[in-house]
């Protein structure tokens, strides 16, 4: 199965300056859960981003200028090497914006978390595609200060 995962504000910002531009008490958690025990693939610029591996989950990062070997890391020069890598396995699409753009044919699932914000000078934005491919199912809301709300699309069969 592969997934999208993302969290994106009202105006469809999820990048500013190389970070996310919020810190949510409990938004990350759905990622940690799902991805945990499972495939991550992201953009060599979220990875760095990061900084390590994600614990306990096989992280591949895709990149064409830069390779990386380790516990759990590997990399891979197109998002179709990756996800040969990971054949079998869920995997779990993660950003930035070429990936999501590139894997936006191919996923089964996507976990899109609305936040409530307005973010103004955001330079990374979740690619358009088109809803009508997908069921879409609105799901729990949380967050004091900020809320935050998580969305599950599935691709109609
Ligand atoms: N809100 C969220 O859920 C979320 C999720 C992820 C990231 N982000 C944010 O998004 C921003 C980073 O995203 P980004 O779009 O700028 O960068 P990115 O996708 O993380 O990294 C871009 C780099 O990844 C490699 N890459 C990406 N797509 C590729 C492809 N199809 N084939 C080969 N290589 C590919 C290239 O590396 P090389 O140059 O080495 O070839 C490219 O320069 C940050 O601000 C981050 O915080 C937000």
């Amino acid at each position: 199965m592969i997934s999208l995962i993302v969290a994106r504000s009202k105006n469809n910002v999820i990048g500013k300056n190389g970070n996310i531009p919020w810190k949510i008490k409990g938004e990350q958690r759905q990622f940690r859960e799902l991805t945990t025990g499972n495939v991550v693939i992201m953009g060599r610029k979220s990875y760095e981003e990061i900084g390590r591996p994600l614990p306990n989950r096989m992280n591949i990062v895709v990149s064409t200028t830069t390779e990386y070997q380790g516990d759990n890391l590997v990399s891979a020069k197109s998002l179709e090497d990756a996800l040969l890598l990971a054949k079998g396995q869920d995997v779990y699409i993660a950003g930035g914006y070429g990936l999501f753009k590139e894997a936006l044919s191919l996923v089964d699932k996507m976990y899109i978390t609305e936040v409530e914000l307005i973010v103004e000078d955001g330079d990374t934005f979740f690619p358009e595609f088109d809803v009508a491919e997908f069921d879409v199912m609105i799901g729990e809301t949380f967050g004091e200060e900020v809320k935050y709300t998580r969305t599950y699309y599935t691709r109609k069969k």
